[in-house]
C-alpha cells in the first residue's frame, strides 16, 4: 500500500472532500486511492433498523447513591456472593450450559422446562419476543409511558407500534387499549408494575387482553413482580398466548449478570429458543442463580426493605407538596414541573442519583426516584428536601398544578 493510500484510508471522507476542495500536493494520488477503498459507507441496513430509535440510559459516573435505575441498591443475596467466589479459573473457558438451571427455575415455579427460557435480562426476552412475533408490517401493542426497550425491540421489526397513552392518572387505559386490538395486531407488551408509573393491571383486565387477541401473542413484563405481589405465572399454560417475563435484576440484585426468564406455552417458548443464541446467559449468572432463588429469607428482607421504604418516600413527598403517583415498584415517579432537571443536577452534586423521566411521553416535568434500604432513603429524602429548598421549588411549579391548558395540552384520545 501506497503511503497515499494509507493516507486516503485513515482520514475520513469528509476531510478529503476539504482536501479536494482545497487542492494540494497529494491530490491526484489521494483521490485515485480514494476510488479504490471499498465502499463501506454505501453498506444501509433494514429500513427498520435506520427508522428504529436508540437507548442510551446514561450509565456514566454513576458512583453515587444510586436511586436512579430501579437497581438493587445494595448487593445480591450472601449466598450469591460465596457462590461467586467458589468458582474456579477453568470454569471460565467452557460454554455456558443453560437447560439444567432452566430445569431448576421450572420446578421453582411448577412449570415444565420447555415452559422456560432463560434470557440475557428482560431485556433479551423483549428482543427475541420481537424477532420471533413480528413481521413487517405486523401491528405491536404497548401503553406509554412504559419501559423504553419495547419501542426500540418493536421498531426493529415493524413501523406498526401503537402506542395507547395514559391519561394524567397513569392509571393503565384499558378501555382505549383493549379497543386498540386489531387483527393485525401480533404481539401486547405490559409491564405490570409499569415502569416509569409503578401503576399496574391487574389480572383480570391482562387476562381479558389475552383474551381479545388470540391472533397475538401477550407478553406481561412482571420485573417489579416483588414489590407488587400479583402475577399471572399461575396462568402459563392454561393461556395458551401467554407469555409472562421475569427479571433477575430488580430483587434478586443481579443486574450486572444479564439474567431474565419467561415462562409461557412451550410451542411459543420453543419459537423464542429457536431465535435466542444456545449461550445466551453466562456460566457465572448461571452458577449462582440457583442460589439466588434458594434465598427466600434474603429476599423477604430486601422486599419489606422497599416496601417500608416507599412508604416512607410517598409520606415525605406528600409532606413536601410534591405530587407522585401510588406505586407499586421500588421507585416513586414524581412531578416535579419545569425545574426538573435542575433538581436531578443538584441531587448529583449531593452524592444522589435521580433519574429524569422528562422525555417519556406525557411525563415532561416528571423525576424518578428509586427506593433503596432504610439508611438510602434516609440519605435520599435528606437530599431530595435540602434540594428543593436549594432551588426554591414550590408547590405551585408542579406540571399538574399548572393545569393542562396552562401547558398547552390536550387531552389523549
Ligand atoms: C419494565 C422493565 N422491564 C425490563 C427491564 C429490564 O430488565 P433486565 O435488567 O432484566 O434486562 C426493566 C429495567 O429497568 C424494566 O423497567
Amino acid at each position: 500500500m501506497s503511503v497515499a493510500s494509507k493516507l486516503a484510508a485513515g482520514i475520513p471522507k469528509s476531510l478529503l472532500d476539504e482536501l479536494r476542495a482545497e487542492g494540494g500536493p497529494f491530490e491526484d494520488e489521494l483521490l485515485h486511492s480514494l476510488s479504490h477503498l471499498p465502499a463501506a459507507t454505501q453498506v444501509e441496513p433494514r429500513r427498520a433498523v435506520l427508522a428504529m430509535p436508540e437507548y442510551h440510559p446514561p450509565l456514566a459516573g454513576r458512583d453515587a447513591l444510586r436511586l436512579d435505575f430501579n437497581e438493587n441498591t445494595v448487593a445480591p443475596s450472601p449466598k450469591v456472593f460465596a457462590k461467586l467466589q467458589s468458582l474456579t479459573a477453568e470454569g471460565l473457558t467452557i460454554y455456558p450450559e443453560r437447560q439444567p438451571v432452566e430445569r431448576i427455575v421450572a420446578a421453582k415455579f411448577g412449570l415444565n422446562v420447555d415452559q422456560v427460557l432463560l434470557t440475557n435480562g428482560v431485556d433479551e426476552a423483549i428482543h427475541l419476543m420481537a424477532c420471533a412475533f413480528l413481521e413487517d408490517g405486523d401491528e405491536a401493542l404497548i401503553c406509554t409511558p412504559t419501559f423504553f426497550m419495547y419501542d426500540v425491540s418493536i421498531m426493529m421489526m415493524t413501523p406498526g407500534l401503537k402506542r395507547v397513552q395514559a391519561d394524567d392518572s397513569l392509571e393503565f387505559p384499558f378501555e382505549r387499549f383493549m379497543a386498540a386490538i386489531t387483527p393485525k395486531t401480533k404481539l401486547i407488551i405490559v409491564a405490570s408494575p409499569n415502569n416509569p408509573t409503578g401503576t399496574t393491571v391487574s389480572r383480570e383486565h391482562l387476562l381479558a387482553i389475552a383474551k381479545a387477541a388470540p391472533q397475538a401473542v401477550l407478553m406481561v413484563d412482571e420485573a417489579y413482580f416483588h414489590f407488587h405481589g400479583d402475577t399471572t405465572m399461575g396462568d402459563v399454560g392454561n393461556v395458551p398466548n401467554l407469555i409472562v417475563a421475569r427479571t433477575f435484576s430488580k430483587a434478586y440484585g443481579l443486574a450486572n449478570l444479564r439474567v431474565g426468564m419467561v415462562a409461557g406455552d412451550a410451542r411459543l417458548i420453543g419459537f423464542l429458543k429457536k431465535v435466542s443464541s444456545p449461550y445466551n446467559v453466562n456460566g457465572v449468572a448461571l452458577a449462582v442463580l440457583p442460589e439466588a432463588l434458594a434465598d427466600d429469607t434474603y429476599l423477604q428482607w430486601y422486599v419489606e426493605q422497599i416496601r417500608i421504604g416507599r412508604e416512607r418516600v410517598a409520606a415525605a413527598l406528600k409532606e413536601l407538596g410534591v405530587r407522585s403517583w401510588p406505586s407499586a415498584a421500588n421507585f416513586v415517579l414524581m412531578d416535579i414541573g419545569k425545574k426538573h432537571k435542575q433538581l436531578c443536577d443538584v441531587m448529583r452534586a449531593k452524592g444522589v442519583l435521580l433519574r429524569d423521566r422528562s422525555t417519556d411521553p406525557g411525563c415532561d416535568g416528571y423525576v424518578r426516584i428509586t427506593v433503596g434500604v432504610e439508611e438510602q432513603v434516609t440519605r435520599g429524602l435528606d437530599g431530595l428536601r435540602a434540594s428543593l429548598k436549594e432551588i426554591g421549588w414550590t408547590p405551585a411549579e408542579s406540571v399538574l398544578a399548572q393545569g393542562k391548558a396552562a401547558r398547552g395540552e390536550r387531552d389523549y384520545e
